[in-house]
């Protein structure tokens, strides 16, 4: 089956980013000039997504409005004959019903956002991006992972490297590396410290499951902060079937992070052609 739904969940506070997230969601926050979740939402598009389901909280508005028409501004655009910028802003709206928007009415945790959205996605494979875990690579990262499960045709999370001191930051996993790129997970903890983590190998924002995770989300078990946690269910569900992680050709920027972010604004913009040389120059100058 053809993985055609992507959850997003951005319920989430972003309370690292104050004050700048008090009256702005942190997926808004951009990057050189595109909000986070613009990116997560084309990569999703560039890889054969059909429908983006946002799992959304108080506050969000900015971020629906943002995947919306905005007839005054593109009046405005139109008028002064800026072309390229009215086609950038209508290219950013998804056809018509194509964005479905639930609501997370409490902040239980990133297992209990994506459960939100079990009857929108229903009896079909689905993936999950979260927004935060921004991606520069040639191909879009959930695509290659697409193509990995037409072969697996089994659940499966990106994985990187983290030096051990940072294990407590991540979901860590344990398994046996099968081919080249493929780990079979036997365990995984979430946020484990340094001395008892399984491994230095960490699950990013970009999953793919089969929708028994729904069952296994809905026993509602607390794990790691208090709160219901898609590690937890994962660990649940590869004693059912398997589970793999996968080792994807690109760099993650960790945006939830404020020097993550910082990072992330660099290597994007040094790539744009127009400020690109203008950077490069003043980083030599201050470094
Ligand atoms: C979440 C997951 C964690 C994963 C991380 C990746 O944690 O719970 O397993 O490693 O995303 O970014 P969060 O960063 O939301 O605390």
């Amino acid at each position: 089956m053809k993985i055609k739904k992507a959850v997003f969940p951005v319920a989430g506070l972003g309370t690292r980013f104050l004050p700048a997230t008090k009256a702005m969601p942190k997926e808004m926050l951009p990057v050189v000039d595109k909000p986070l979740i613009q990116y997560a939402v084309e990569e999703a598009l560039a890889s054969g997504i059909e429908q983006i389901i946002f799992v959304t909280g108080s506050g969000k508005t900015p971020l629906e409005n943002h995947f919306d028409r905005q007839y005054e501004l593109e009046d405005t655009l139109r008028k002064r004959d800026k072309t390229d910028l009215l086609k950038t802003i209508e290219s950013i709206v998804p056809k018509s019903g194509t964005i479905i928007y639930t609501r997370q009415s409490e902040p239980l945790g990133l297992g209990h956002a994506i459960w939100c959205a079990r009857d929108i996605v229903g009896d079909e494979p689905f993936a999950v991006l979260l927004a935060d875990d921004l991606i520069q690579s040639e191909t879009p990262v959930l695509y290659q992972m697409i193509k990995m499960f037409d072969r697996l045709r089994a659940s499966m999370v990106a994985t990187i490297e983290v030096p051990k001191e940072d294990t407590n930051r991540y979901g860590i996993l344990s398994g046996e590396e099968d081919y080249d790129g493929i780990i079979r997970v036997t365990n995984m903890v979430e946020k484990p410290d340094p001395e008892s983590a399984p491994s230095n190998i960490a699950a990013i924002g970009r999953y793919i499951f089969t929708p028994r995770i729904f069952d296994l989300l809905g026993d509602h078990k607390r794990g790691a902060g208090n709160e219901i946690q898609v590690t937890d269910a994962m660990v649940e569900l590869l004693k059912e079937q398997p589970l793999f992680g996968f080792k994807f050709e690109g760099t993650r920027f960790d945006c939830g992070d404020k020097a993550g972010f910082q990072m992330a604004n660099l290597a994007f913009a040094l790539e744009r052609p127009e400020i690109g040389p203008q950077l490069r120059e003043y980083i030599k100058k201050i470094l």
